[in-house]
């Protein structure tokens, strides 16, 4: 069996129209007929509620299932909006902002990170990261467990000087690696990088693989700025592998930029 997901973040809808991407993004649904298509936030420019409805008449067209999350674009710009009813735009449009879904070799978990008193910064506070645990702990043990928020956990060393990674992500890091975490999706600096937990940090059991992936932005708000290729990222699994695939936008289609593979130990085998 190998399984695929499609990591779309960063639409930014509202700003430059890319007809183009929206239809290519349609017909690689089509070829590979993932089992969802994660949007890890900023669905919106502004948080208004047509920027909300462009990007969710996108993801009407996938055949697939879909997880929204929010970015810190999806808060609306105005006051008091921003403060006494941050979510409602967004939640009249996609549900809700911490949603969970369950597919055939996969459990998904999304977080909401953004705050509506911070700019560009994000968290996750110690309820959520217990929600989140609780949904993982609970997954079946051949389930790809993944976690979805807006603000990312690595980065590329590109313009990052404004962009910072989400608040306390060790601990972040940590407690959802100890719920059992497979992989952890970002976006919010437009850049694509994926790593193994254990390329970066010295661990008890080498067998446990947390992958963290923070997806390009599949929109591209400031064309004026070098440095943000645009694009989304294709997840494939097996019981021993996961692999992290870059897709750039390149004229016509996304074109395959890089391939991160990590061996992966199903949590049946490591309780055995
Ligand atoms: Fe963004
Ligand atoms: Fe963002």
């Amino acid at each position: 069996m190998t399984a695929c997901l499609i990591h779309i973040s960063d639409l930014h809808r509202g700003t430059r129209e890319a007809p183009a991407l929206d239809d290519a993004l349609v017909a690689l649904c089509e070829e590979l007929r993932p089992e969802a298509v994660i949007a890890s936030g900023d669905l919106a420019n502004r948080g208004r509620s047509t920027e909300f409805e462009a990007a969710k008449a996108l993801l009407d067209r996938l055949p697939a299932p879909t997880l929204v999350v929010p970015g810190n674009h999806d808060l609306p710009y105005r006051f008091p909006t921003r403060f006494t009813s941050p979510w409602d735009r967004f939640t009249d449009v996609f549900a809700t902002t911490d949603p969970v879904l369950r597919t055939d070799h996969a459990v998904i978990c999304g977080l909401n990170s953004a705050r509506p008193w911070r700019h560009q910064g994000g968290r996750l506070g110690p309820s959520r990261l217990a929600a989140a645990a609780a949904v993982l702990r609970d997954a079946p043990p051949n389930a790809l467990r993944v976690v979805a928020l807006h603000h990312h956990l690595s980065g590329a060393p590109w313009r990052a000087s404004r962009k910072f990674p989400l608040k306390d992500r060790d601990k972040a890091l940590r407690s959802l690696a100890s719920a059992g975490a497979d992989l952890v999706l970002g976006g919010h600096i437009h850049q694509s990088t994926a790593v193994g937990r254990q390329a970066f940090e010295a661990l008890d059991d080498n067998r446990v693989s947390l992958v963290l992936a923070t997806a390009p932005g599949f929109g591209r708000p400031r064309p004026h700025r070098l440095g943000e290729a645009n694009g989304l990222h294709v997840v494939r699994w097996t019981n021993h592998d996961l692999v992290i695939e870059a897709r750039i936008w390149q004229e016509a289609e996304f074109d395959l930029a890089s391939e991160y593979r990590v061996q992966r130990h199903v949590h049946a085998d490591l309780q055995g």
